[in-house]
């Protein structure tokens, strides 16, 4: 019996029960669990006025619980009551990601409540929020600065309790989804879809750095990811009418000459969310977000083509890609792009193996994918499994019946997608990532960042702000260095410190971008406006808030 009693004690504290005792038994002991006038959840243990055991309290807590539940809580419970801290699920953590509900955050095992940190986090309120209801550790392995002992001590201050080792267990059921093997992903993604996945980074992370850090690379995958062995792996590159098909591993594909290209690759559907607003869309909803820039290691497709045989100088034909991604009719993912781009050297097209130093990871297309600089995202295939040329475009849905634009007047009755081409090429873009729509700002000043870039390797000259909706403009300081002329396949970021104008309650910031072929953002979304949201690069607009 006693016994009994001790494991009901380290039951009480543990986390399902947990969930149920923050609302059950607050109401029969509520001086037990929680102290209105303190920023943290006050450990667990129960204190009584008396300092005696609150046998009672247990007696009716274990018998809501049941002996049962009570006993399945095992030796981790136990150690947990030895050190008085209360564990909890990761279902648990996750309901605490907003101010109101309470900021927390684990790392290792360990459970923190940083809501009163959140406010002085020395890189913004807004970042430390990203990691909200879940894990530090994938944060911190991309700012590696946190990782210090300081930093650390000062994280001990707010720890509140532990992770329940238990929940693991639930991954070992076997399952028939086709999208189980699907890789984990960074938890700061913005999810547009779980299944296929289909996530962007949050704005203040993308216009951060230059290079995209691989985990936050935007991700737009039609279908599940397939898992493939890197060392079976063969890529089909069919030779010319009559000759072979080379069969290539991944050594073999190393053996070319490797060559490294820094590129920007961006969904046709990039901001559709804003062409949704005028008018309703098929498509993912994605924000300014579906674009990122990584540096790219692999063989040039050229080299590839002409040792399978293929003419550098061949006749006007289409190089079509397949993916080894399959949907449940047994059909790849596909598409193509004009042989004359590919065998241009100039062009930078490559069979990319890694991305920033790294194979590719399994969501951006290992072990192999196909970069074509200054194209839409939808021609880069992932996960490439064949290569061949033909007379015609790739067959693929994805070539021929998506992907292409049409006049705001073209509806889904009247739509004829042999009508319009694929799109390859994409028009001038420009996001400001800082400040974030809905901001309220210091007066003084405010600096404005953001992204631009141009497709078909044309360079961005110039990216124009305006703080009162298009009445006056600044010129923006371009970061990094002068693109090289049509060869300038990654973006530009750029910043803007101006002084706020006195006495404004709000701004309405505005950018737009200009490339060196002289082509400029439309001001409006409407004009441009079409049935799949595509081509969406308006003059980018963020409304702020200015503190009285
Ligand atoms: N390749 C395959 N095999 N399957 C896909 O679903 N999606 C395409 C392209 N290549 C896709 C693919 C689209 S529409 C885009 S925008 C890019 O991959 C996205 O690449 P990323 O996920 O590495 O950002």
């Amino acid at each position: 019996m006693l016994l009994l009693q001790r494991v009901a004690v380290s039951g009480l504290r543990v986390s399902r029960f947990d969930s149920y005792a923050r609302f059950v038994v607050p109401k029969l002991y509520p001086h037990v669990f929680f102290t209105s006038n303190s920023s943290h959840l006050q450990r667990r243990t129960p204190h009584f006025s008396n300092g005696s055991t609150p046998s009672g309290y247990w007696a009716a807590a274990g018998a809501l619980l049941g002996v049962g539940a009570v006993l399945a809580y095992g030796n981790h419970r136990e150690k947990a009551a030895e050190e008085s801290l209360p564990m909890y699920t990761k279902a648990e953590v996750s309901y605490h990601r907003s101010l109101e509900k309470r900021v927390w955050v684990t790392l290792g095992n360990e459970v923190f409540d940083v809501t009163d940190f959140v406010a002085i986090h020395p890189g913004g309120p807004s970042k430390l929020m990203l990691a909200a209801g879940g894990p530090l550790e994938p944060f911190w392995a991309l700012y590696a600065v946190h990782n210090q002992p300081h930093v650390r001590e000062l994280l001990a201050q707010y720890k509140i309790g532990e992770l329940s080792p238990d929940e693991e267990k639930s991954s070992d059921l076997v399952s028939t989804d086709p999208f189980a093997n699907d890789p984990p992903r960074h938890p700061a993604l913005q999810i547009n879809s779980q299944k296929p996945f289909n996530a962007e980074p949050p704005l203040e992370l993308l216009g951060e750095s230059y290079i995209t850090p691989n985990p936050l690379f935007f991700t737009r995958n039609h279908l599940p990811v397939p898992t493939l062995d890197p060392t079976t792996y063969q890529l089909q590159v069919e030779g010319p009418p009559g000759g072979q098909t080379l069969k290539l591993s991944l050594d073999d594909l190393r053996r070319f000459p490797k060559h490294q290209v820094t590129v920007t690759l961006q969904c046709a559907g990039n901001r559709r969310s804003e062409m949704a607003q005028i008018k309703s869309v098929k498509g993912l909803n994605w924000g300014a977000g579906a674009i990122s820039t990584a540096q790219w290691g692999g063989a040039r497709l050229r080299d590839v083509l002409i040792q399978a045989g293929h003419s550098p100088y061949g006749p006007e034909a289409h190089v079509c890609f397949e993916g080894l991604d399959f949907d449940p009719t047994g059909t790849a993912y596909g598409a193509s792009i004009p042989l004359a781009r590919a065998m241009d050297p100039e062009s930078d097209v490559l069979l990319a193996y890694e991305m920033n130093g790294q194979p590719l990871p399994p969501d951006h297309g290992f072990p192999v994918r196909v970069v074509v600089p200054g194209v839409v995202g939808a021609r880069h295939v992932k996960w490439l499994g064949k290569v061949s040329i033909s007379s015609e475009e790739s067959p693929s849905h994805w070539q021929r019946r998506d992907y292409k634009g049409f006049s705001p007047s073209v509806d889904w009755d009247t739509v004829d997608f042999d009508s319009a081409p694929a799109i390859q090429e994409l028009p001038v873009q420009s996001v400001i990532t800082e400040p974030r729509e809905g901001q309220t700002i210091e007066p003084g000043e405010v600096t404005v960042k953001g992204y631009a870039w141009s497709g078909g390797g044309r360079a961005i000259i110039r990216v124009d702000v305006s703080l009162d909706g298009g009445l006056t403009w600044q010129v923006a300081t371009l970061e990094g260095e002068a693109q090289a002329p049509r060869r300038a396949w990654a973006w530009r970021l750029w910043h803007l410190t101006a002084s706020v104008p006195p006495g404004k309650k709000g701004l309405n910031i505005i950018c737009k971008a200009v490339d060196d072929g002289y082509n400029v953002q439309p001001d409006t979304v409407a004009p441009i406006w079409n049935l799949r949201g595509v081509l969406s690069n308006a003059w980018h607009r963020v409304h702020v808030q200015v503190v009285p």
